[in-house]
């Protein structure tokens, strides 16, 4: 393998002692409750880490496709939760995977997907586990905890030979939250919202065996999952400037960075010029929000450690542009031509997706190349 200084950039590295650090916060916090870790394996879209998730093992994973079910099971990953809500022009393949032996569980939240799912169980004689998908906060899609349509879909579900396998919620509105304590209420209302379904259907008479939360903010800080079966968090393995920024973990947490070189000065402007534009880093501008924006990314030496308050500013398709946030700080000075550099992401999700695979190190020294899927 190459030396992380002979690797071509840009490039996604990814620091593996850091990733397994990150993976041991997560399992210690859960070890408190009885639940399982569903982990979301969209931010990494690759077996390695994937396996690093479970030590090897092959647990319960959440994928935001198809595609990724698909991958995963081939790789032996049998227990799947799509946690995207299911289009019918999905159900064909979703059969064929659970035809092959894959135990893949659907997500919905609406009555019409509910009979169109039935007609074509009915059609093809294939029976799906579904999850019923409840709003926690009103960030995106699901039923309200006290939707009558919670019992009316369960009813057709059920009547018809589909198995209701459960309940799923996802807190995205914690990524707003001000403060640890506000994050925290987030998690009571997540776990809230799946515990009142619950009740509503289980005194219809229905068994819930899957009662599923999950974000990263929310898993970290809960500290009540009584009646909750599992968690989904994805991001974790990972952080993020933005989980930084949520006070969700530490800037040097961060596993992943691009791999950038300086190609430029423009000294009256104050700019250092690199080869890492939105195609390396993507177009994600999460921290925007929040009260320290780090532009497109917080620079780095090569060996990760921030250079005083440099920033990405702004990006061109191959061009970073590096500023000061301050404004005060001659930086020309310090980044020669060729100077390597380590630009950390604001979502880890978004930069990992424009790249091929990750150039695995650990304490500085290169240890593999592990690939990624992409695609539906
Ligand atoms: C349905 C669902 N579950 C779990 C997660 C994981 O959350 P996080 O990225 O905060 O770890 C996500 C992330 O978007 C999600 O959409």
């Amino acid at each position: 393998m190459p030396l992380l200084t002979q690797i071509e950039t840009p490039a996604l590295v990814l620091d593996c002692d850091q990733l397994d650090a990150n993976i041991q916060r997560m399992r210690n916090k859960l070890a408190a409750f009885n639940v399982v870790l569903r982990p979301h394996v969209k931010t990494n879209k690759s077996l390695e880490v994937t396996e690093r998730l479970f030590a090897g093992g092959r647990g319960p994973i959440t994928v935001s496709t198809l595609r990724e079910a698909d991958f995963f099971f081939e790789a032996g990953f049998t227990d799947i939760l799509y946690g995207v809500g299911v289009a019918p022009n999905k159900f064909a393949l979703a059969a064929a995977l659970i035809s092959r032996g894959a135990q893949l569980k659907l997500v919905l939240d609406n009555l019409d997907t509910a009979r169109l799912l039935v007609e074509f169980a009915q059609a093809t004689g294939h029976v799906f586990d579904v999850l019923l998908e409840i709003d926690c906060d009103g960030h995106r899609s699901g039923l309200s905890p006290q939707s009558p349509l919670l019992v009316e879909i369960a009813q057709l579900l059920s009547a018809n030979g589909l198995r209701l396998s459960g309940l799923m919620t996802h807190a995205g509105k914690s990524y707003d939250s001000q403060s640890i304590t506000q994050i925290q209420a987030c998690a009571r209302q997540e776990r809230a919202a799946v515990i009142d379904a619950g009740q509503l259907l289980t005194s219809a008479g229905f068994n819930l065996p899957i009662i599923s939360v999950g974000s990263t903010p929310t898993a970290l800080f809960t500290e009540d999952l009584s009646g909750v079966t599992e968690v989904r968090a994805g991001v974790f393995a990972f952080f993020d400037l933005v989980m930084a920024g949520l006070g969700v973990c530490q800037v040097q947490d961060i596993a992943v960075s691009v791999l950038t070189t300086v190609i430029g000065h423009q000294a009256e402007k104050g700019w250092i010029i690199t080869d890492a534009g939105w195609m390396a880093l993507s177009r994600d501008r999460g921290t925007a929000k929040q009260a320290v924006d780090q532009g497109y990314g917080v620079v780095c030496d090569a060996a990760g450690n921030p250079l005083g308050d440099l920033i990405v500013s702004a990006t061109n398709q191959e061009h970073g542009i590096i500023s000061s946030r301050s404004g005060v700080l001659d930086p020309l000075s310090l980044l020669p031509l060729g100077t390597l550099l380590r630009i950390l992401p604001n979502h880890a999700c978004a930069t990992s997706a424009q790249h091929a695979g990750y150039h695995v190190f650990s304490e500085g020294r290169s240890l593999d190349y592990w690939p990624r899927i992409a695609g539906w």
